[in-house]
């Protein structure tokens, strides 16, 4: 079963995490089940960014993005080009390291 890493993040999940997950299931369903709760404010439709996660490891083994997830990606907090929305990354059969962007654009406009 791949693993995916989960570096840490200050507030969702301090200590990082390493999880067990299956292929098929999105990286943030991954994330959700086991108590990182990374934002979906669209639910998981693809309509928003506050999922934003960045692959730093395994990149290359997730299907590519497509036309409407890139379009969403630009308006991104932080963008990189190993950025994936968390609800449409799907895990294949690598293992993963997942850095969760400090802030969401939901954040950025109500901080500032
Ligand atoms: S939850 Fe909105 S794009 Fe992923």
């Amino acid at each position: 079963m791949p693993q995916i890493i989960f570096l840490p993040h200050e507030e969702l999940c301090p200590e990082g995490a390493a999880l067990e997950a299956k292929e098929g299931e999105s990286v943030l369903d991954v994330a959700l089940k086991n108590g990182i709760h990374i934002e979906h404010a669209c639910e998981k439709s693809c309509a928003c960014t506050t999922c934003h996660v960045v692959i730093r490891e395994g990149f290359d083994s997730l299907e590519e993005s497509d036309e409407l997830e890139d379009d969403m990606l630009d308006k991104a907090w932080g963008l990189e080009p190993e950025s994936r929305l968390g609800c449409q990354a799907v895990v294949a059969d690598e293992d993963l390291v997942v850095e969760i962007p400090k802030y969401t654009v939901n954040q950025v406009s109500e901080n500032h």
